[in-house]
């Protein structure tokens, strides 16, 4: 047994605890109320309900897989609409539904980052 003040106890009470889901990626559905260009224009609802459709379909869902998720504004809506997938925190633009299969099949299910559809480090609010 280790010493609690031990070096070996300190690391093991600072590793990180291992993730609940292998990925989680979230969809801007956000739409602003002041007219300005939100991901809801561009049907991020019907993408998200095509991924979670995917993601199921694909044996892909639950605990130690992959969790998708909706989320209100990301503050990125000039590349919108926009997706994130964690933990890598890799930033996708879609345009449609094409889009979204790749992104499932590429990157959630085999961990390939899909590079054409990455949003560009600059493009943010
Ligand atoms: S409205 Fe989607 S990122 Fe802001």
């Amino acid at each position: 047994m280790t010493h609690p003040t031990s070096p070996e106890a300190a690391a093991a009470t600072q590793a990180p605890a291992a993730s609940y889901f292998q990925r989680h990626i979230f969809f801007c559905t956000n739409e602003r109320s002041n007219g300005q260009t939100s991901c809801a224009q561009f049907d991020a609802q019907g993408a998200f309900e095509h991924c979670k459709v995917l993601v199921k379909t694909a044996g892909l869902a639950g605990p130690g897989q992959v969790r998708v998720n909706k989320a209100g504004c990301l503050d990125r809506c000039a590349a919108g609409p926009v997706a994130v997938v964690y933990p890598e925190a890799v930033w996708y633009s879609y345009v449609d539904k094409a889009d979204i299969e790749e992104i499932v099949e590429s990157h959630l299910k085999h961990g390939q980052v899909v590079e054409r559809l990455l949003v560009p480090p600059d493009v943010g609010h």
